[in-house]
């Protein structure tokens, strides 16, 4: 049977951190305003919340991050410049990337307490409704056949309901850095969710798949982060709110078919800009030209 499911309609997306992995590069800019090739890291994450049906966006933001805001805006001076040159090309890529007025919202975290608290600081705007989230730090590229991470998603929780983590499979050996899940019964790529852990010490990992950023939550998750609880590394965990929510909601895993680039650090940025440009539609010929030339340079 079909659940009785309400659409999910809006997004939280978190962009309050310092970017400290990867300083010096997000010392003047935040660090989702980096480029992964051609664009900035935030703009393929919009994108994958907006293909798969999202009609608001909620940046959880902090100080010196006004850069995000600008960049969802219209910058008059600019497109008048390249009106005036007639670059009608550039104008319209920046035209396309211009959200629809009113569909995204700013909300600040005041202290950096945790993701568990940069997603409470969004409730008042999201309201009573069950909505996704989206970490900024994944970059997800769907696979060849299908279709990205959180339109999957969505397809998951249209058939059952409740709430679903997006998991890839990680090397154990990195399972320390991530939340990890513990899976049930599974069906397709969907699967019950029976545990999770953030941050597992080393070698205790109940398995090797790992939170890799994309979540549909139920609203009732406000109630259960508002205790403010510390977790691992100190920090308001949302791992440790929805291990609350396990037991009472319905919970599910969905093992995500395409990659997923972390960018969190500087050679995952550098791994996801090498991706990003080869699958370019425009330049991904040249681009693996100039990578592949590099390469040989380099292992002469
Ligand atoms: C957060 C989550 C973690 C998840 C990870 C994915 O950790 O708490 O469960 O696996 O994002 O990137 P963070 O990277 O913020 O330490």
């Amino acid at each position: 049977m079909t659940p009785n499911v309400r659409p999910i309609r809006k997004a939280v997306l978190p962009v309050a951190g310092l970017g400290t992995r990867v300083l010096p590069a997000t010392k003047a800019i935040p660090k989702e305003m980096l480029p992964v090739f051609d664009r900035p890291a935030i703009q393929y994450v919009v994108d994958e919340a907006l293909q798969a049906g999202i009609e608001h966006i909620v940046f959880v933001t902090g100080r010196n991050k006004g850069a995000i805001e600008d960049y969802f805006d219209r910058a008059y001076e600019l497109e008048d410049t390249l009106r005036g040159k007639a670059k009608v090309e550039i104008l319209a890529e920046i035209d396309a990337v211009l959200p629809p007025a009113g569909t995204m919202s700013f909300v600040r975290q005041q202290s950096p307490l945790g993701l568990g608290h940069a997603v409470w600081c969004a409730r008042d705007v999201i309201g009573n409704e069950p909505f996704a989230l989206l970490l900024p730090d994944m970059i997800m590229v769907p696979p060849a056949d299908g279709v990205n991470c959180l339109a999957a998603m969505q397809a998951v929780y249209h058939a059952r309901g409740g709430n679903v983590i997006a998991v890839n499979a990680c090397d154990p050996d990195f399972a320390h850095n991530y939340g990890i899940v513990s899976m049930g019964a599974r069906d397709g790529a969907a699967f019950e969710l029976t545990g999770m852990v953030e941050k597992p010490p080393k070698g205790t990992a109940p398995s090797n798949l790992y939170i890799n950023g994309r979540y549909i939550l139920q609203p009732e998750i406000f109630e259960l982060l508002a205790t403010q609880e510390r977790g691992a590394g100190g920090e308001i965990q949302i791992t440790d709110a929805m291990k609350k929510l396990l037991g009472v909601q319905p919970f599910a895993g969905m093992e995500f078919a395409g990659r997923v680039y972390d960018c969190g650090d500087k050679v995952g940025y550098l791994r996801a800009a090498a991706a990003l440009a080869l699958r370019n539609g425009q330049w991904g010929a040249d681009a693996r030209a100039a990578l592949l030339e590099e390469l040989s340079i380099a292992n002469r």
